[in-house]
């Protein structure tokens, strides 16, 4: 049986994890998020982008690093804070600043001081500290973060940080103890899921990017698609996916409701 990426015209394995930034889909959501960070980075504040798993956060977080902060003028260290400890932090910090990772926090401190001191904007470089997975910070991990509180001149940082997290980053913002960790923090973006015809043009699109010239779902199929993967994109490509797979196997050349239906109870039993 022939493969089922020849059958539907695709020259590479479609909705796959990876998605290469000018590849990547857009919608008026994602271009005003990504211009609104641009513009707290250009003024070198901090800001937070808050959405649920599989919204595109860290897709976006790429085509913002790769395509708007050009290595001439941002130094961005990027960073996933899974299991980040104290001394995790410090050294991040460090890097980020581009100052000696020290030992402890208030040698690092000092680092930062002298390093904020003898920074000028004619350097030009605006440090980027961008913190993936944030709502796994621990809130004793996030209060180093307070060490920024004490680098600010003409109301402006040395340091950007992006704190870039799934819904209970709010939360863990919010509490007191945080109070001014947050309120360094310029702007709050917030992603939310494809509606029903962006899912629909998701799916087209990710089709087309990977070969097809003719969309291989039908109508019925793509209403599927949005009512169970609820314009989440990581659930949109595992059930787009699957849905070829499974119309593959029926020999069939267009995707159909039951083809979707079949692959929601592979996938999610
Ligand atoms: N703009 C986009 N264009 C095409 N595909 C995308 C886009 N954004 C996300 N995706 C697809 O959806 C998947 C999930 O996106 P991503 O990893 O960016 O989500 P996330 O919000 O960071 O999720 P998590 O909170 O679990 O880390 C990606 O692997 C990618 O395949
Ligand atoms: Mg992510």
């Amino acid at each position: 049986m022939r493969d089922f990426r020849s059958r539907f015209g695709f020259h590479t394995t479609p909705f796959t994890r990876e998605i290469a930034v000018r590849e990547r889909y857009r919608n008026e959501i994602f271009d005003e998020v990504l211009a609104a960070l641009v513009g707290v980075l250009e003024e070198r504040m901090s800001a937070v982008l808050i959405a649920p798993s599989g919204v595109g956060k860290t897709t976006l977080l790429r085509a913002l690093v790769e395509d708007h902060l050009p290595e001439v003028r941002y130094r961005v260290h990027y960073t996933k804070v899974t299991g980040l400890s104290k001394r995790d932090m410090c050294r991040e910090l460090a890097l980020a600043a581009g100052v000696a990772p020290a030992g402890t926090f208030p040698s690092l401190v000092r680092n930062l001081q002298e390093r904020f001191l003898t920074l000028s904007d004619t350097d030009g470089l605006r440090p980027v500290l961008v913190l993936d997975d944030a709502h796994e910070l621990r809130p004793e991990v996030m209060g180093i973060l307070r060490v920024l509180t004490n680098f600010e001149m003409d109301s402006r940082l040395v340091l950007s940080i992006l704190l870039v997290g799934q819904t209970p980053l709010r939360e863990l913002l919010r509490r007191t103890a945080l109070a001014d960790v947050s309120g360094r923090l310029a702007h709050y973006a917030v992603l939310r899921p494809l509606s029903r015809s962006e899912t629909g043009s998701y799916v087209e699109h990710r089709s087309t990017i990977s070969g097809a010239t003719v969309v291989p779902f039908d109508p019925k199929a793509l209403e599927a698609i949005y009512e169970i993967g609820r314009g989440n994109l990581r659930a949109t490509d595992h059930l787009a996916l699957k849905s070829l797979e499974v119309a593959h196997r029926e020999d069939a050349d267009v995707v159909d409701h039951n083809h979707v239906v079949s692959a929601r109870k592979v996938l999610w039993p």
